[in-house]
């Protein structure tokens, strides 16, 4: 296939492997599963499930990504190692359309100091990479780390010799996000230019936002000629992210004069995909994010708003509907019965195989109906995940709280908590009524754990929406995010907070690819 003759972008979502890589953001088999098939609403082309070698957790996740998924190719991550390529191989085993994608740096900085091979070894460990993954699939994709700062002639020797070993897709990584956009769309185009059989494969670009410009930098290289684009929905990544899908199929697409490219994407789905991603991750979106954020398409002057009124194009590029808002219908209210509550869950992709799984989803749900009249499908999302979360990781459980404030008065909790099964409780003042909630807490479980993070979102809108709340703890190098949420935000920070342990505590462990 002539990259130059293609007008077809391939949007490549890693939202479930370098999106997974912020601190914190890890996903459970259930919640990827739940993503991925979002992922596959919104129309991406390759959905890269995952680093097969990193863990059990990650191989039987991806594994259940690619027998899930049928329309999107399922991808995993592999090192240039025979057992990652084989771990990789098998776990996207049943999928329909499978993809592996192996990576070697080519960087002196990297090639010296980090693997301590020489540039031949790395030529041969990329060839052999391709060869072991072409036994699995014949969907191979090659990634040149830290392509960035490669000198430009390796990189045309490596790319040479992958694509004569049978890679379809080339892939230049700035793994560092040092790049501007002029010099790395000159980058892509050389490349192109100067690598022998370069029409025969699909050249892809991959952008870290260490310096804000991971859109920028992508949108060049596909300038010129790049007809893959690797990102992550909300920019979610290692360190400042990776770019982010929906602003790179929006700018494609409200800029058709310029890309003159069309992708596969839904865009009504760009915002549901947001809010998933946001919930399950604990990443909250900034309101004033491109797209996405809360603000993108509020208008607060008086001049903005009078000339919208009078004709939207005044001030407005896109439609806020085109990309997903207003898309939160109600979903269903206090009358709803379970027959609804399921084919509810069915229409959001939320397919619970465990009768104990959904009663227990049903009567939060049936709570919530009491407490807010109106259930959106967010509210929904958020109660599968609070419910998986606790069927799944239960050391430490909430059984109940009391928190109290008065005007010149000292905010005091109570909690009562279950710790292996048994009732401990505790009582605390604070700052707040949250910090005593947390104080209390703390004092029954003693982990002696580090809160870098404690953010509050509202799930819809209102004042009887649920509070969303995450909760980052760290300890002996180990980052986790604690999700909680309820129509009562000190009871949501205590369920965030209890979650964030748990994670802390279980013993999941994981390898990091780059490592
Ligand atoms: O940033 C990077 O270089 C990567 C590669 C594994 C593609 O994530
Ligand atoms: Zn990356």
């Amino acid at each position: 296939m002539s990259t130059s003759l293609n007008n077809q972008l391939i949007i490549f979502d890693t939202t479930l492997r370098d999106g997974e890589q912020s601190p914190g953001a890890s996903m459970t088999k259930e919640e990827k599963v739940r993503i991925a098939r979002q992922l596959e609403k919104l129309g991406v082309n390759v959905i890269e499930a995952g680093f097969a070698a990193a863990s059990l957790g990650d191989f039987e996740a991806i594994q259940a990504v690619a027998k899930t998924i049928k329309h999107s190719t399922v991808c995993s991550l592999a090192r240039a190692v025979e057992n990652d390529i084989h771990r990789a191989g098998n776990a996207i085993k049943p999928a329909k359309s499978k993809r592996i994608h192996t990576f070697i740096a080519t960087s002196k900085i990297h090639m010296e100091n980090k693997l301590r091979m020489t540039e031949s070894q790395v030529l041969e460990r990329a060839v052999q990479a391709v060869k072991w993954a072409l036994e699995f699939t014949d969907d191979v994709e090659f990634s040149a780390e830290d392509a960035v700062r490669s000198e430009i002639n390796f990189l045309v020797e490596v790319f040479d010799a992958v694509i004569q070993a049978g890679a379809k897709t080339i892939n230049v990584p700035d793994t560092v996000g040092y790049s501007i956009p002029h010099s790395w769309g000159e980058r892509i185009g050389m490349l192109i230019q100067n690598v022998p059989n370069s029409g025969k494969v699909v050249w892809s670009t991959h952008c870290h936002n260490d310096l804000g410009m991971a859109v920028a930098n992508s949108l060049a290289a596909v300038i010129n000629g790049a007809r893959q684009v690797e990102c992550t929905i909300n920019g979610l990544g290692e360190r400042a992210g990776n770019a982010s899908l929906e602003e790179i199929v929006m700018a494609v697409k409200t800029r058709r004069d310029i890309f003159k490219l069309e992708t596969t994407i839904n865009t009504e789905q760009i915002v549901p995909s947001s809010k998933l991603v946001s919930t399950i991750t604990g990443y909250p979106v900034q309101p004033n994010k491109a797209i996405v954020g809360a603000n993108a398409f509020a208008h607060e002057s008086g001049i903005h708003q009078d000339g919208v009124l009078k004709h939207r194009e005044t001030y407005e590029i896109m439609k806020a509907q085109d990309v997903g808002w207003g898309a939160n219908k109600i979903s269903l209210g206090k009358l709803s019965g379970r027959n609804a509550f399921k084919s509810r869950l069915k229409d959001l992709g939320i397919e619970i195989d465990s009768d104990e799984i959904l009663n227990a989803a049903f009567d939060r749900f049936k709570n919530l109906a009491d407490k807010k009249s109106e259930i959106f499908d967010e509210d929904i999302h958020a109660l599968v995940s609070e419910e998986y979360v606790e069927v799944a990781i239960d050391r430490y459980k909430l059984n109940s709280l009391k928190a109290s404030s008065e005007s010149n008065k000292t905010p005091k909790a109570s909690v009562v908590i279950f710790v292996d099964g048994k009732s401990y409780e505790a009582t605390s003042e604070g700052g707040g009524q949250v910090d005593a909630t947390f104080k209390s807490i703390e004092s029954i479980v003693k982990s002696d754990a580090e809160l870098l993070l404690y953010s509050v979102n509202n799930i819809t809108t209102g004042t009887d929406a649920q509070g969303e709340v995450t909760v980052r703890l760290a300890k002996g190098g180990r980052v986790v995010n604690g999700q909680g949420s309820d129509t009562d935000i000190v009871i949501a920070s205590a369920k965030a907070y209890i979650n964030a342990l748990n994670k802390l505590f279980s013993k999941l462990e994981r390898a990091h690819p780059q490592v």
